[in-house]
């Protein structure tokens, strides 16, 4: 990981054991993850997944001072942040002037076909093998539930805009079942 002088300052927001993060290492920067489980940032620093520095807090609550990140990502993580506004504007406050918060997020599909065997997979194939699998079949309804009850795309841009970020662009993947919302401060 470069952190010389100049270098961008990012935060992985809501890392889980770090999945993301450890791709971001590769692009360089001063890295930062945060998760409120610490038994998650334990478990991704065993990995060798997580090697920058590790905080445990809460996403709606930064402990850092204002202006502090060049980049803010978040992975499959706001879904399940009970106030997506007051994220919204910690992630404003902690970002410097002209930096960027990135989303990756699960969303319905548009398209009525798709979205009717998406909702299938989802509500009857997946909770039915993984639960086999895994032995947990209520986390793979609480996964459909989340999807379906969290803030629809539009929406979302909506709040990110009303937040006060600058610019929102959004790029749909496989089909929209997922996103990529890129926030400019
Ligand atoms: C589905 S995992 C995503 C992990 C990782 N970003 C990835 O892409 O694999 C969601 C993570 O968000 C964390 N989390 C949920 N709510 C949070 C909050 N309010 N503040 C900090 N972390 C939170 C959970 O502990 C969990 O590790």
């Amino acid at each position: 990981m470069t952190a010389g002088p100049g270098s961008k300052r990012i935060l992985d927001l809501c890392c889980g054991t770090g999945d993301l993060t450890r791709q971001l290492v590769k692009g360089g920067g001063e890295l930062f993850s945060l998760d409120f489980s610490f038994n998650m940032l334990k478990k991704g620093v065993a990995k060798g997944w997580l090697s920058g520095e590790n905080v445990s807090a809460d996403a709606g609550k930064l402990p850092f001072k204002g202006e502090s990140f060049d980049y803010l990502t978040i992975a499959f993580g706001i879904r399940n942040i009970p106030d997506v506004d007051v994220f919204l504007g910690e992630s404003l406050r902690v970002l410097k002037p002209g930096g960027k918060l990135l989303i990756l997020e699960l969303t319905r599909p548009d398209n009525g076909f798709v979205r009717f065997f998406y909702n299938l997979y989802l509500t009857k194939i997946l909770p039915f093998i993984g639960g086999i699998l895994s032995g947990k079949r209520e986390a793979y309804g609480y996964l459909a539930g989340s999807i379906s009850t969290f803030l629809d795309r539009d929406t979302l841009i909506e709040r990110i805009k009303l937040a006060g970020f600058k610019s929102v662009d959004y790029k749909k993947k496989t089909f929209g079942v997922a996103t990529i919302y890129i926030c400019g401060k």
